[in-house]
């Protein structure tokens, strides 16, 4: 199914302000990232997360977020391990070595968001998996360079999902990208698997969250009984990572980039 819905076209002062929200998701995701080690617990690292975006004047988007009469999401972070795939919820269990473990964050800055996620390990883990990892993020930089104007949307999700097949890995179809402005999620869907030269002309303004996600094993997905976190079906192990960018006259800019 292919649905042409209108996206939303940022002004340049709209991006300015996207810009900073971008920046402070980037800098708050840097301080998670080194915070992640054997034995910290999703809830530690949510409550880091809460305090980081409060002292740069931001909120966390995803706290109340409540699509469709689900329970009210009460983390900054998404917090998913191994063959969970996305929006876990933080809790008490600890990070084990081995573990590789998905972080997910909004950050809203002057009413506009920025959305990103990346999978890291923690410790030492398998060939396998930081092949995983590795393929995983480069499918989302790959995706990233083809979101230039004139370009289509399905140039970026062919694009993305080439480098889950040639890797021989399950290319999650229930979940993928979306536009992002003043509401997280906002047109057009960005699938992880596509033709080139279909869907959506790519223009400058467009602001599009992209968020590969890639398991070793088969692509089915289930929601568990928390209603929110959503785990691979044959518990294979599964990556996510995700930037915000914009597309501009120069080309893709990255407002979420780390560093
Ligand atoms: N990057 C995720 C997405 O676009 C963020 C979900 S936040 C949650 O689906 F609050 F829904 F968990
Ligand atoms: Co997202």
């Amino acid at each position: 199914m292919s649905v042409m819905t209108a996206v939303t076209i940022k002004s340049k002062d709209e991006l300015a302000i996207m810009r900073e929200a971008g920046r402070r998701n980037a800098e708050v995701r840097a301080i998670l990232r080194d915070a992640v080690r054997p034995g910290v617990t999703g809830l530690e690292l949510d409550r880091l997360a809460k305090d980081e975006i409060a002292k740069r004047g931001a909120e966390p988007t995803f706290v109340g977020y409540a699509p469709g009469g689900r329970p009210p999401y009460p983390g900054a972070i998404c917090y998913s391990v191994n063959d969970e795939l996305v929006h876990g919820i933080p809790g008490k269990r600890a990070l084990q070595e081995g573990d590789i473990v998905s972080i997910d964050l909004g950050v809203t800055y002057r009413g506009y968001v920025s959305d990103a996620a990346f999978t890291c390990a923690v410790g030492d883990v398998p060939e396998e998996t930081a092949e995983l990892l590795r393929v995983t993020e480069a499918s989302l930089w790959a995706g990233i360079d083809q979101a230039r104007v004139g370009n289509y949307l399905g140039d970026i999700s062919a694009a993305i999902g080439a480098w889950g097949e040639r890797a021989g890995y399950g290319i999650i179809a229930e979940y993928g990208g979306h536009g992002v402005g003043r509401e997280m999620h906002e047109p057009p869907h960005v699938l992880n698997f596509g033709r080139p030269g279909v869907g959506h002309r790519l223009k400058a303004g467009m602001v599009l969250a992209l968020e590969p996600m890639f398991a070793l094993g088969n692509p089915d997905t289930e929601e568990m009984s928390d209603h929110w976190t959503v785990r691979m079906r044959d518990g294979s192990l599964s990556a996510h990572f995700e930037e915000t960018i914009a597309i501009t006259e120069d080309g893709p800019e990255v407002l979420t980039r780390i560093g």
